[in-house]
């Protein structure tokens, strides 16, 4: 699909066949684990083209690739701006085989700090028993992102917008400072979409997303997927051909069937996501929202340039105490109480219960978690409704 056409457009086309077998309209689910070969002429080949580094297009066993997965593959690094893109069983096994593909024993990387939990604990806890060692920094802060590169330093790792905070990283910024130092720089965009940010065209050299939010869509898949220039997503790739973690045909399936919507539910939920966080940011009884669409967001104008709407999810802190807030959330009507967000239905956490359970509570005041903090992912209900809800909600815990 040309890239001169709209989102919605490559959204719906990319990455897929004009013509597809018996004059279907859909891509088919092609549910096979292995290819096989007409006789050993044909086998020997493809093996040979295999040695030589020929592209045949040919595959030959299923954790190696699969033609479904291969469509939204393309259709996803066409939307993120990125020459290949490589689909994984879910958003954490993107991550965690990105980092062991690229990181050996004896390297260093530099994490900031409000990142998806798990991702952290990957990174600060599991890696250091491979000899990797990590160290987290504040996002925003980049004098202390400076100081804490050292010689065998190799890549920066970031979400942006971050988990829960909704902090954004000035992706040119690091870049620049990345490319002095011969760095590579990961960003997680899974809160944006390539909707709303694309980090490639900043220079960034790889793309995550938990493909089970917003690009699945309907809380009904869990994806993920890499993307970025050919040469790198071929060594990752290499690395799923050991390792496994792919993604079923069928489940690509169902990512390539909500993708074509993409566009137009992410559109429908910046402008919810803002009409919400406004509403809240006026409640006497909200004591701070993380939008970054609202002008009081840390970090507003860094998000005006680089994102073309600010997503779905809208975290705020209560007036209030964790019992309270428990409470508040108990009243809403219209959101699932759940983990994840992105996708159709509305789900609601309180933060501290949901995600941070075991810790004390001066354990989660120490890494800045509140106990009143609520992260809200509105889902493509109408703005209005989750407004009202919001309210009635607001009024029965507040009277
Ligand atoms: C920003 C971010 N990255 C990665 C993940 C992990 O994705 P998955 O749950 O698909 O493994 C999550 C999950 O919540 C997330 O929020």
């Amino acid at each position: 699909m040309p890239q001169d056409h709209g989102y919605s457009t490559r959204a719906v086309h990319s990455g897929e066949e004009r013509r597809k077998p018996h004059h279907a309209l859909t891509t088919p689910i092609i549910q096979t684990s292995t290819f096989t070969f007409a006789d050993t002429a044909d086998l020997t080949d493809f093996m040979e083209a295999q040695q030589q580094g020929i592209e045949t297009g040919r595959i030959e066993y299923g954790r190696y690739g699969n033609p479904t997965v291969a469509a939204v593959e393309r259709k996803l690094a066409d939307l993120d701006s990125g020459e290949a893109a490589l689909l994984f069983s879910s958003g954490m096994a993107a991550v965690t085989l990105t980092l062991l593909t690229f990181l050996s024993a004896g390297d260093h990387l530099v994490i900031t700090d409000d990142c998806y939990r798990r991702t952290r604990q990957f990174v600060t806890q599991f890696l250091p028993r491979l000899g990797v060692e990590a160290t987290q920094v504040p996002v925003g802060d980049y004098d202390t992102l400076e100081a804490a590169i050292r010689p065998n330093t190799c890549l920066i790792l970031s979400e942006s917008p971050t988990n829960p905070y909704l902090r954004v990283v000035d992706v040119p910024r690091v870049v620049e400072f990345a490319r002095r130092r011969g760095l590579r720089t990961i960003i997680d965009s899974t809160f944006a979409t390539p909707i709303n940010q694309r980090p490639l065209e900043f220079g960034v050299d790889l793309v995550i997303h938990s493909a089970t939010k917003y690009l699945g869509g309907h809380n009904d898949l869990l994806a993920g997927v890499v993307i970025g220039s050919k040469p790198l997503i071929t060594e990752v790739r290499e690395t799923q051909g050991l390792v496994g973690a792919v993604c079923d045909p069928s489940t690509a399936y169902l990512l390539l069937r909500g993708l074509k919507t993409l566009a137009l539910r992410v559109a429908h939920q910046n402008d919810s996501g803002l009409q919400v966080a406004r509403y809240l940011e006026g409640h006497p009884k909200v004591r701070r929202v993380h939008y970054p669409g609202l002008p009081s967001h840390p970090h507003h104008a860094v998000a005006r340039q680089q994102m073309d709407g600010f997503g779905g999810v809208v975290s705020f802190e209560l007036d209030a105490d964790l019992e309270t807030t428990g409470r508040f959330v108990d009243a809403l009507k219209i959101p699932y109480m759940g983990p994840s967000f992105g996708g159709v239905e509305g789900l609601v956490e309180q933060v501290a219960l949901a995600s941070y359970y075991e810790l004390s509570q001066e354990e989660r005041a120490e890494i800045g978690i509140s106990d009143t903090l609520v992260r809200l992912g509105v889902g493509v209900e109408d703005p209005v409704d989750l407004i009202a809800d919001l309210d009635q909600a607001l009024e029965q815990t507040f009277g």
